[in-house]
């Protein structure tokens, strides 16, 4: 397995497999990387001859005040990750490879972004627009793989790539999760064990939601409110948002019909951590 580090280099190579005929998928990652992007690479090795990962923590997602100089980094563990899980490059730029200086193009959104973790944080999904374009354009894969753990994330980017006419076939994988039900991610590492501990109430809490619903509940805000009543008993817990919303416009509903995505976001101490869950009550597989 190859780490590449610059677009000069990776191009010919991306040409060399298009010419034997290869098909390629992409997985798009900021590193650190754990068995839920393990999950996406697996899939993506099952369904495709050549499987890019890239590992770059975008610097232009983040905001003034977010965690981009503490985002963890670790290019070795990485790749031994994504070598066990039969990845066949590592794409690892430097900034600088990614943006020049004087950089002045943003792809962004007017719809979809706006709410849920849109709010909190304004210029996040022009970053993650801007760069996953960028990664598509470089790697032109087939299909490109991103976790429901992101959901607003992998709707925002079913989006682009209808409204920009990117042949890609997007494929949305499941959210993977520790024994005790707390969402794999990168930033979970920032938890000392107390807010370890208190970061199970995102999952206990949406579990609750989740079950009004399937005993029958339709009313949106009382689920909701249910949810935010649970996440409160937590001292350590801070809610940032807790949303009932279409799962295609993510507007919000009143009432729980066809196929909605309840999603939150809470602050354990500093650390802010997302997770969400979906029902399709019409039965459509999305
Ligand atoms: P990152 O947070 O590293 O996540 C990379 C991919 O892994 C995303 O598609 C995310 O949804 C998925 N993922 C993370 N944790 C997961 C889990 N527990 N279960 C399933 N999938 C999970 O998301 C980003 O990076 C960036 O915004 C990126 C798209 C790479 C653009 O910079």
């Amino acid at each position: 397995m190859q780490i590449v580090k610059t677009i000069e280099e990776l191009r010919p190579i991306i040409k060399g497999w298009r010419k034997e005929g290869l098909s390629v998928g992409l997985v798009p990652t900021m590193g650190y990387l754990h068995e839920g992007h393990k999950s996406l690479i697996v899939k993506a090795v099952s369904e495709n001859d050549k499987v890019v990962v890239s590992d770059f923590v975008n610097p232009t997602q983040f905001g003034a005040n977010e965690d981009l100089s503490s985002y963890p980094r670790d290019i070795d563990r990485d790749a031994t990750l994504c070598e066990a899980a039969g990845a066949s490059l590592i794409f690892h730029p430097e900034p600088e490879e990614m943006y020049a200086p004087d950089n002045c193009t943003f792809v962004d959104m007017n719809k979809l972004t706006k709410g849920l973790c849109g709010k909190t944080r304004p210029s996040h999904f022009s970053g993650v627009c801007t760069v996953v374009s960028k990664l598509f354009h470089i790697v032109t894969p087939d299909l490109a793989y991103f976790g429901e753990k992101d959901a607003q994330q992998l709707a925002v980017i079913r989006r682009m790539v209808r409204d920009m006419n990117f042949d890609i076939k997007i494929v949305g994988c499941p959210i993977v999760r520790e024994e005790d039900g707390l969402a794999m991610s990168s930033r979970n590492t920032y938890l000392n064990q107390e807010e370890r501990q208190a970061a199970l109430i995102l999952h206990k809490s949406l579990t609750l939601g989740e079950n009004m619903i399937k005993a029958g509940e339709r009313d949106a805000i009382k689920v909701k409110n249910a949810i935010i009543k649970n996440i409160q008993t937590e001292p350590l817990a801070q809610i940032d948002y807790v949303e009932v919303v279409d799962a295609e416009t993510l507007e919000p509903v009143e009432s729980i019909e066809n196929s909605i995505l309840v999603a939150t976001a809470v602050y354990i101490g500093k650390t802010r951590l997302i997770d969400n869950f979906s029902k399709d009550l019409e039965g459509n597989g999305r």
